[in-house]
């Protein structure tokens, strides 16, 4: 994977993209790869489809319009926000939680197996656009970075609270910034004095450090702490394990994802269906057995045409698997 590959380009969230084929454009969110993803989730006009990051609601209005009356969709956000672009359709359960609960309450709504699971990760155009979310770095606003508001821990309590160590770590492996190490000795050091609560005040106090273009160094140090805030990487991985028994045989799941972090964890668990390490000794039998297929061996990513469209629509990857039929 390409360096380059591994940073969401966050001054690329522009909401104002120009239209693209199949989609209103929305202020809330532009959906990017729409054909794509609608056409290999094969949705079955009877099917119950989950989207797991309803966001502007552009997927979801897509899925609904394959589905027939007999269809359900199941949104899950985090974000009560998002709320508001629910349809007036019989059809849709809003679930304002985390995707990282999905079995849990898709059984609160009596569901236990499913024809297609669709996550579009990350934050949508609206909360990176909405200065006091925090999310942007060409705002004044609180340290917060929070998609669940009822969340307790907000990027300026990591900034304040996480030892040296743990930041040092959390900026190199999420954000690849180059002097992550001074970077965590700097925000330590200076921490007692000035508070890191504010995007202004940390810019402030670490300026003397930034290595650089400062727009890219602060893009990768935000996408760190914004990983590290809503525990990114570890929901995903929690979603993609509850997959295979939550898909029906000929289900499919289709995830996009924005970094190569996250792609690289669905890459993965589509290949292998399991986050176990595989069994050295050969005389013991790997019990593991895959129930996903893949859909696409490689990722989908966006046609010269979204592009120029939806600049988000860049860094995005699709990758699609669906479980086995019994036989
Ligand atoms: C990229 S946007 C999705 C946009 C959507 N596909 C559309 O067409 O408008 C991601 C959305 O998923 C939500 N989200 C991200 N991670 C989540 C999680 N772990 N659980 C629930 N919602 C999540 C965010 O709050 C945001 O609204």
């Amino acid at each position: 994977m390409k360096k380059k590959d591994k940073k969401e380009k966050q001054s690329s969230t522009g909401s104002a993209a120009a239209a693209v084929p199949g989609v209103t454009p929305d202020v809330y969110h532009v959906a990017v790869l729409p054909a794509e993803t609608i056409d290999l989730l094969a949705i079955k006009p009877d099917g119950v489809y989950v989207d797991c990051t309803f966001g502007g609601g552009g997927h979801s209005k897509l899925i609904l319009s394959q589905l027939g009356p007999g269809g359900r969709l199941i949104a899950f956000d985090q974000d009560e926000d998002a709320k508001r672009n629910l349809p007036d359709d019989p059809r849709v359960v809003f679930v304002p939680q985390n995707f990282r609960y999905i079995q849990r309450f898709l059984r609160l709504e009596n569901i236990l197996a499913v024809d297609g699971i669709l996550a579009d990760l990350g934050v949508s155009s609206h909360q990176f656009d909405e200065a006091e979310r925090g999310f942007s770095t060409r705002f004044n606003a609180a340290m917060d970075m929070r998609m669940d508001q009822r969340q307790q821990v907000t990027a300026g309590e990591v900034l304040m609270t996480y030892t040296e160590a743990r930041l040092h770590k959390l900026f190199e492996q999420y954000g690849e910034v180059t002097n992550s190490k001074t970077l965590a000795k700097t925000i330590v050091n200076v921490r007692n004095h000035v508070s890191l609560q504010t995007i202004d005040g940390f810019k402030e106090a670490v300026r003397g450090i930034v290595k650089g273009n400062p727009h890219k160094y602060f893009a990768q140090v935000f996408q760190a702490l914004r990983i590290e805030v809503n525990d990114e990487l570890g929901v995903l991985k929690e979603m993609l394990q509850q997959l295979p028994k939550l898909l029906k045989p000929g289900g499919r799941a289709a995830i996009i994802t924005f970094h190569s972090l996250e792609d690289r964890l669905v890459k993965d668990f589509f290949r292998r269906g399991t986050f176990d390490e595989p069994v050295e000794n050969a005389f013991t039998h790997d019990a593991t057995t895959n129930e996903l297929t893949l859909v696409t061996r490689k990722p989908v990513t966006a046609s010269e045409e979204e592009l120029r469209a939806n600049p988000r629509s860049r860094s995005a990857k699709l990758r699609v698997a669906e479980k086995i039929m019994m036989v």
